[in-house]
C-alpha cells in the first residue's frame, strides 16, 4: 500500500514527502521505484527533508531555517497572504469601477510585482502607464525628478495610482500633483504596504493591502541596494545589512 502525500494536478505529479533521515529512506525509495515500473504513466518524486525546507523556504513559509534566505530575518508576508490580499483588491477595484475608463500608474520598480499580480486579478478592461523617478539632494524629501512620464494621456479618465510602499508620502505627494495637473476624471491611489508610522505628509490612500511596522522589508518588488526584488514573499531584513 503506497499513499503518496499530494498530487499536483498542474505538473500531472505525485509527491511523496520524507521527514526520515536519508539511510532510512531505502523501503520509500524502493516502494517508488516498484510504482515506476508497474506504472510507467505515473509521474513521482520523493521530496526528504531539506528538499522540503527549501520549498517552503522559498515561498515565504517558515522556519528559514535549513535554506535560509542570506540577510532575511523572518517573513513578514508569504506569497499565498500576499496573493490573496491582492486579489481581494482587484476585486473591489473591479467592482468600484464598472463602465469606467480605468488606467493604472505604477511607479517604477519596486511596484512590479505588485501591478503584475493586480491587473491579472481586475476584470474590468485597463490600461496600464508606468512612470520613473529619481531623487536627488541628500534626501528623499528634498526632490522628485520623474525621469518617465505617462506616453498615454489621461485626461478625462479615472486613474488608480498603484505604489508598493507608501512611507513618508512625499514621493506619492508629488506625483499625485503632477498626475492632477493632467486633467484625470479621478485621481486614487492604491498601495500594497502602508508604513504610516514614518507619514510626513498625510495622504488619504483608497486601498490598502498591508499596514506594516516600521522595519527594512524587501521582497516582491522591494529591494536593498537593488537586490531581493525576486523574493516571491515579503521579508524582514536583518539590521546588519544596512
Ligand atoms: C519606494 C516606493 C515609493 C517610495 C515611497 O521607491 O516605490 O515610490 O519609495 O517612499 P516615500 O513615501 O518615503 O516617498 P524606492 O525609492 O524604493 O524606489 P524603487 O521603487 O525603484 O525601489
Amino acid at each position: 500500500m503506497f499513499t503518496p502525500d499530494f498530487y499536483l494536478p498542474e505538473l500531472d505529479l505525485y509527491i511523496e514527502l520524507t521527514t526520515l533521515r536519508q539511510k532510512l529512506i531505502t523501503e520509500k525509495n524502493r516502494k517508488i521505484r516498484k510504482i515506476r515500473e508497474l506504472h510507467p504513466e505515473i509521474h513521482i518524486k520523493l521530496l526528504n527533508k531539506s528538499d522540503y525546507y527549501k520549498l517552503l523556504a522559498k515561498y515565504g513559509y517558515g522556519p528559514l531555517g535549513g535554506s535560509k534566505v542570506e540577510g532575511i530575518n523572518k517573513v513578514l508576508f508569504s506569497h499565498t497572504q500576499i496573493q490573496r490580499r491582492v486579489i481581494s483588491l482587484a476585486k473591489r477595484i473591479s467592482q468600484d469601477y464598472q463602465d469606467r475608463n480605468l488606467v493604472l500608474v505604477g511607479v517604477l520598480k519596486g511596484v512590479i510585482c505588485f501591478i503584475s499580480d493586480l491587473m491579472q486579478h481586475i476584470s474590468i478592461p485597463v490600461n496600464v502607464e508606468f512612470m520613473a523617478i529619481s531623487y536627488y539632494g541628500t534626501d528623499k524629501e528634498q526632490a522628485v525628478k520623474i525621469t518617465k512620464d505617462l506616453d498615454a494621456s489621461i485626461a478625462g479618465r479615472d486613474v488608480l495610482m498603484v505604489e508598493d510602499i507608501v512611507d513618508t508620502g512625499m514621493t506619492l505627494n508629488y506625483l499625485l500633483n503632477h498626475l492632477y495637473a493632467h486633467n484625470p476624471a479621478s485621481l486614487k491611489v492604491c498601495a500594497l504596504l502602508d508604513k504610516r508610522i514614518r507619514r510626513l505628509v498625510d495622504i488619504p490612500i483608497d486601498y490598502i493591502g498591508f499596514e506594516i511596522p516600521d522595519e527594512f522589508i524587501v521582497g516582491y518588488g522591494l529591494d536593498y541596494h537593488g537586490e531581493y526584488r525576486n523574493l516571491p514573499f515579503i521579508g524582514v531584513l536583518n539590521p546588519e545589512i544596512f
